[in-house]
């Protein structure tokens, strides 16, 4: 079911149960964005919005092969009847998922998990530093960002992929570069013939810029193994730690803090999380 609340909360078995329900809805177009990501346009049911905050994720179900937990890439700011989603084909579900064509349905429950407090973060610049995938559920936050610059204060990407071909939203990227008020610095790990850009992992970027770490936000998501040194790069620039915002990926099944997959230590992921500061999981063992 889709909730107007950014967290669900339960109030009556009634309201339990209808977690569990998912509903159908309609795929209104999919494009291939590169050879292992589509990107699904959802449309909502008339006059029902998403009702989702950046970072927030649904659980995807395909009828007879399962369910599966998708951030949210659109921002909440563009939602206008649709929603998307960037998927990466990994196993069973995504594969059918990838199978699926525009007037297909497929099954929804969410939105669920704990977002960016944006709130918190308007009067900041923001220092957005996704890795491969990682740039699907950020591009929800960055265009929210960009979509009220003005409540923002400097905006700086800082994007890398294993290869040009792996590069996600390439006319976004383009439009950000060439924005005036946008920093945007895009890096491959190994480029090809074609490439004139960066060159080295996402963290090779940091030297590019200055930051005032008193006002900044640091905001990543990407392949876990990227965390550490990205947030040493963090911390190395003098942001504190409560500034520091990681999304974090677990095996989920419920996504409403019912089974116990997602628990790293005595925290949820998909109801703690999966938008942490990181001063709240660097104390949790095996978090990170
Ligand atoms: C909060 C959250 C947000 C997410 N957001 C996104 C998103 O925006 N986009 C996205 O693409 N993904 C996202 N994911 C990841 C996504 O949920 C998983 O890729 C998805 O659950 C995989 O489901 P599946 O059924 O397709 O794959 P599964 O069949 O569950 O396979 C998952 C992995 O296991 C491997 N595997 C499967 N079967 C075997 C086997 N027999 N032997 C060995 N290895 C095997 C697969 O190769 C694959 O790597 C997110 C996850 C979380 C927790
Ligand atoms: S996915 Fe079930 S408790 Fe988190």
């Amino acid at each position: 079911m889709l909730m107007t609340e950014n967290v669900p909360t339960l109030t009556t078995e009634d309201a339990e149960h209808e977690l569990y329900l998912p509903e159908l809805l309609r795929i209104a177009k999919v494009e291939q964005v590169t050879a292992m990501e589509k990107l699904f346009t959802i449309e909502l049911p008339e006059g029902k919005p998403l009702g989702h905050r950046p970072g927030q994720f649904v659980s995807v179900s395909i009828l007879g092969v399962g369910e599966a937990p998708i951030s949210i890439s659109s921002s909440p700011s563009r939602s206008n009847g649709f929603f998307e989603l960037c998927v990466r084909k990994a196993g069973d579900v995504t594969a059918a998922l990838h199978n699926l064509k525009a007037g297909d349905y497929i099954g929804v429950r969410g939105p669920f998990g704990r977002g960016f407090p944006v709130e918190k973060f308007r009067g900041k610049d923001m220092l957005f530093v996704p890795g491969g995938l990682g740039l699907a559920p950020l591009r929800s936050l960055i265009n929210q960002v960009i979509d009220e610059r003005a409540q923002f204060g400097r905006v700086i990407i800082l994007y890398g992929a294993r290869n040009p071909s792996e590069l996600l939203f390439k006319d976004e990227l383009k439009l950000w570069s060439e924005s005036s008020d946008i920093e945007c610095h895009v890096t491959v790990d190994r480029g090809d013939d074609n490439w004139t850009g960066n060159t080295g992992v996402v963290t090779t970027l940091f030297k590019k810029i200055d930051i005032y770490p008193r006002n900044t936000i640091g905001a990543t998501c990407g392949p876990p193994v990227m965390y550490r040194f990205v947030l040493m790069e963090f911390i190395g620039k003098g942001l504190s730690e409560g500034n520091i915002y990681l999304s974090l990926e677990r095996k989920m099944k419920c996504g409403i803090g019912k089974c116990g997959h997602c628990q790293i230590n005595n925290v949820y992921a998909c109801q703690s999380g999966p938008v942490f500061p990181y001063s709240e999981i660097k104390g949790l063992e095996e978090a990170l």
